[in-house]
């Protein structure tokens, strides 16, 4: 059970909840964890830095946005704490919800575990967007953790 398991991280408090209890769940069953990060460009974005949908290397805001994702990795993957040949990380460009959805299908994963809000905690809300919509359409259980 749970050998395949996605923790989608945005680098907020929520999120690093959800690694807490992935690396529960990643020593229990000895379950391949799978940190992914979606950078969201926004169209604007994209056209202002004369992107047609794929950014290429060398542009100073693309490479800082990138970086950014790489430390929200790397911070997951040492909160994480399990053994490196158990652990991988996505960094992927797109749109959150639908990014990881995606990823949850073609990578047969067998749980998602993220948190319940992210970065924006709107408190109103039990959830966020991306939780929201990946709880609705992900393919597999989904472990939404508070
Ligand atoms: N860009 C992202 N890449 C990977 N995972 C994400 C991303 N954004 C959110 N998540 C995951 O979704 C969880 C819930 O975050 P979500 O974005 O839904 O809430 P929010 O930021 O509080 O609200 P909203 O984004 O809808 O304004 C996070 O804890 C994280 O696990
Ligand atoms: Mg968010």
């Amino acid at each position: 059970m749970f050998k395949k398991v996605l923790v989608p991280v945005d680098g907020s408090r929520g999120s690093l909840k959800a690694v807490s209890m992935a690396a529960e769940i990643g020593r229990q069953f000895g379950s391949q964890v799978t940190l992914c990060h979606v950078l969201e460009l926004p169209a604007t974005t994209l056209t202002a830095l004369g992107m047609a949908g794929t950014p290429g290397a060398g542009d100073a805001g693309f490479t800082a946005m990138e970086k950014a994702a790489r430390d929200i990795l790397n911070d997951a993957q040492a909160a994480l704490a399990l053994p490196v040949e158990q652990v991988s990380q996505e960094n992927m460009l797109g749109h959150p919800a639908e990014t990881i959805i995606r990823l949850a299908e073609s990578g047969g994963y067998d749980l998602v575990v993220m948190g319940s809000r992210g970065l924006s905690e709107v408190r109103a809300f039990f959830l966020g967007s991306v939780s929201d919509k990946v709880s609705h359409h992900a393919p597999c259980p989904v472990l939404i953790v508070r």
